[in-house]
């Protein structure tokens, strides 16, 4: 029995969620630990194509326990929404979902915000997907922010979204020019969704520790990707938390020693969405030809993502700040009909070689990607089940990744649906 934490080793959209709702056919709980409603898991359920925002992708199968850790922020309109969607689909989620009563919510007013703020900002704007998650974990630092265990306690909650509407009121009239919050709407509002979350709010550092002392099987699942991390990610091209895999003992109450596996998650290629650094990215035109190939569009907002070759130091930069144990390359098959293929190895800044990712977005900006070409294998892999009968340049390039890396790949992902997916042992 094992817990194992999946994270996304490159700017996100890796396939974290397929990955997960696979490994949770052996799973008894699935935990996220970060994030919020930017997140868009895509998972292939019955043949239809669903996408997961804030609940673990472990829901589509019947017997897994889903958490959502107190280190997420959690928009409660927003998770309503989603949990009518799934029950839609005929998945009952009784006693199956579970969220951490220390767990903050995002508001109506850190949705205006993020909004407003990117739109100040024009040019310099980080491109966020526009749910509230800066805002909301800027809250939470700020110690200001209004936690689910609030919404159960009418006169706590008043005093808390008095102070904070106040403030933001100000700001909205002085700085923005637009309405103004009403107080006693947005705490009824709160209160009415607090006593429909009741029902599913708990003590979840507590029950993990007990699961973990029974030796269930558990995933902690992250959202985003390194690249987007606070801390070592391309900041200030980041989301506002730790998708790391040291945000999952943060982001649940966990200690670090009853982890025993770290997943990455890898894309046979690179993709981001919004600004910021992409040392690897291709021209506009074969970005336009991978984007289609790979239906790289954003999950949640819609955007056209930004496509590039696989770049090692990226995947180098998170096997370290990690701790990769394994990896799961997903998408291979997005690169079938490619003439041949590129790896960036390391960067060039004039005659210096950096083999590491630098923090300067300065040096980013000036450095070349140097690259390595391998020839394409120009047949289709999706049918392939067994990994000795993938094509022998597939094998190379496969085989180049886990040799720059020094992490070995467990699963390589040929498609979207779970029989698409070749598990090695
Ligand atoms: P925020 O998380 O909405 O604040 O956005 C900050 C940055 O993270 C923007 O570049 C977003 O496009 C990016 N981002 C946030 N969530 C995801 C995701 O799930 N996949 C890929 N990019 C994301
Ligand atoms: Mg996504």
């Amino acid at each position: 029995m094992a817990v194992t934490i999946i994270v996304g080793s490159q700017w996100g959209d890796e396939g974290k969620g397929k990955i997960v709702d696979l490994l949770s056919e052996n799973v008894d709980i699935v935990a996220r630990y970060q994030g919020g409603p930017n997140a868009g898991h895509t998972v292939v359920f019955d043949g239809q194509e669903i996408v997961l925002h804030q609940i673990p992708s472990g829901i589509l199968r019947p017997h897994t326990v889903c958490i959502i850790g107190n280190g997420v922020v959690v928009d409660p309109v927003a998770l309503l929404e989603e949990i009518k969607f799934v029950t839609g689909k005929g998945i009952d989620i009784t006693g199956r979902l579970f969220i951490s009563e220390r767990t903050h919510i995002i508001t109506s007013y850190h949705r205006l915000l993020d909004k407003l703020q990117e739109a100040a900002d024009g040019a310099q704007k980080i491109g966020t997907t526009g749910r509230g998650i800066g805002p909301a974990y800027v809250d939470k630092v700020d110690r200001c922010g209004i936690r689910f265990i609030d919404l159960l306690d009418f006169s706590v909650l008043k005093e808390k979204l008095t102070k904070n509407i106040t403030e933001i009121n100000t700001i909205l009239d002085a700085v923005y020019k637009v309405d103004k919050f009403n107080i006693d709407q947005v705490v009824q509002e709160l209160y009415d969704l607090g006593t429909y979350y009741k029902q599913f709010l708990a003590e979840t550092s507590v029950y993990l520790y007990r699961a973990i002392k029974t030796g269930k099987e558990i995933v902690f699942e992250g959202a985003q990707g390194t690249l987007l991390d606070v801390d070592f990610g391309t900041y200030p091209y980041v989301t506002s938390s730790s998708p790391i895999a040291g945000g999952a003992c943060c982001g649940l109450g966990v200690g670090p020693k009853s982890i025993d596996k770290v997943i990455g998650i890898v894309k046979a290629y690179s993709t981001r969405v919004g600004m910021g650094p992409f040392p690897t990215e291709f021209d506009e035109d074969f970005s336009t030809r991978v984007r289609s190939l790979g239906k790289e569009f954003g999950a949640t907002t819609g955007r056209p993502r930004r496509c590039g070759w696989f770049d090692a130091v990226v995947v180098n930069h998170s096997v370290r700040v990690n701790g990769l144990t394994h990896f799961a390359v997903t998408k291979l098959d997005v690169l079938d009909t490619l003439d041949e293929l590129k790896i960036c190895t390391a960067y060039k800044k004039g005659d210096q070689v950096i083999d590491y990712f630098p923090a300067d977005l300065k040096t980013l900006g000036a450095i070349e990607p140097v690259y390595e070409t391998l020839p394409g294998w120009k047949t289709a892999t999706s049918s392939i089940k067994n990994y000795r009968d993938l094509p022998e340049n597939a094998i190379r390039y496969l085989n180049r990744i886990s040799e720059l890396t020094d992490v070995g790949i467990e699963i390589v992902s040929v498609g979207q649906d779970r029989k698409q997916t070749i598990i090695l042992s």
